[in-house]
């Protein structure tokens, strides 16, 4: 098989990367995402006989699930996964092409893990389907580096990104600092010791009365709110490690709520929601400054669910601006910030340009899969 051509002078980025058998240099991409509560489907076009392969969007669909899992004010794992069985029927008929639906795609992108093991089979177990049947090849896609990879399908951020590269990876899950030395290439060098950003906005939420997912909820009443209103805690933020912990706030969140003896509304809510998520975001921001004064790094970006919020964004661009202005800071990429496969479909091109290939009858969820 022929190496790539082409890449040589590309910053060090996809010229350092080892092409391996890589025998199709424009290809569409079929991406399948179940790791949590959000079944999607979506096909990319990569085109890899540019300098830094571009990538195109064909389809792209997300069928939500939070509607059912609200009621249970979080996500029930069983639930998600039988309903992730016949939505993932239903995208898959409607994305793919009717008369000739195996010819819709050249290759599989899967997530592998990590995520809800039950849900994460339907999707795998939908893509050795595809595969046994189609006989195209598939890749088994860590759901981590998805999220790095949906800052790949922001067109501005191509050319821009030069490693090393700081990711902050914030989810319902995860939160990580992440040295990115290359594509593919990933040291994990800060992460939280207890509960995720993410995880901590739908804690809180959850005291507060506000419904699943946390996150927008805390955002929305926030903005009407004053940060400083009440003395949240923002643990081990002058810790010298680039570690966090988040568990602590739902601690100190539960204490006003019982301290309020009545439910809060109006002005107080949104000031404690102020307080809550300024608090998270000072740690995150605090704690990707110290990551940048120990990493000489070129670029910078912020991914996964809990990036959507406005403040975190605002917060983190200034003081990056501020304290490193040599620092890049790539484009967010808001619209695919929490999860969808068209991410999932990008970290697949990725590792197909890298030669990978999985054997679909060896593959299995993995749900404790890391960086
Ligand atoms: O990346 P994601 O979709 O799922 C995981 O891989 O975990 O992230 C979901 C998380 C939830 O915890 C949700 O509350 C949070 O992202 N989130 C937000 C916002 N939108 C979603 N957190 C803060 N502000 C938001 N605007
Ligand atoms: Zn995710």
């Amino acid at each position: 098989m022929d190496d790539i051509q082409g890449f040589e002078d590309c910053q060090g980025s996809w010229a350092q990367v080892r092409y391996r058998s890589f025998d199709m240099k424009t290809f569409r991409i079929l991406g399948l995402e179940t790791s949590c509560d959000e079944t999607s489907v979506a096909l990319l076009d990569v085109d890899a006989k540019q300098k830094i392969p571009r990538v195109k969007i064909v389809k792209h669909a997300i069928s939500s699930q939070i509607d059912i899992h609200a009621k249970y004010g979080g996500v029930v794992p069983e639930v998600a996964a039988r309903t992730h069985v016949p939505e993932m029927v239903s995208l898959l008929t409607k994305q793919l092409s009717r008369a000739k639906p195996l010819e819709s795609f050249d290759v599989i992108a899967v997530t592998k893990g990590p995520g809800l093991a039950t849900a994460l089979r339907v999707g795998v177990n939908a893509a050795q389907t595809l595969a046994w049947l189609s006989g195209k090849p598939v890749i088994g896609v860590n759901h981590l580096e998805g999220h790095i990879a949906s800052a790949w399908l922001i067109p501005s951020n191509r050319k821009k990104w030069k490693f090393p590269c700081l990711v902050l990876l914030v989810s319902g899950g995860h939160s990580e600092l992440v040295l990115m030395k290359n594509f593919c290439h990933y040291e994990v060098i800060g992460s939280t010791r207890d509960d995720a950003a993410g995880e901590a906005f739908d804690k809180t939420a959850k005291l507060l009365g506000l419904g699943y997912p946390g996150g927008p909820a805390i955002s929305r009443h926030g903005e009407k709110g004053d940060p400083t209103a009440f003395d949240v805690p923002r643990p081990m933020l002058h810790d010298p490690s680039l570690d966090m912990s988040f568990s602590g706030l739902k601690t100190a969140v539960r204490r006003i709520v019982e301290q309020e003896k009545k439910r809060m509304k109006g002005k107080r809510l949104d000031d404690l929601c102020a307080s809550v998520e300024q608090a998270i975001v000072d740690v995150l921001v605090a704690k990707t400054l110290h990551a940048l004064k120990i990493h000489a790094v070129k670029t910078f970006v912020i991914v996964g669910g809990v990036s959507a919020n406005k403040r975190l964004r605002a917060d983190i661009s200034k003081a990056i601006r501020r304290d490193f202005p040599s620092v890049t800071q790539l484009e967010t990429p808001v619209e695919f910030s929490t999860d969808n496969a068209a991410m999932i479909a990008a970290a697949g091109a990725w590792r197909y340009l890298k030669g990978e290939r999985h054997d679909w009858k060896k593959m299995d969820a993995e749900p404790e899969l890391h960086l």
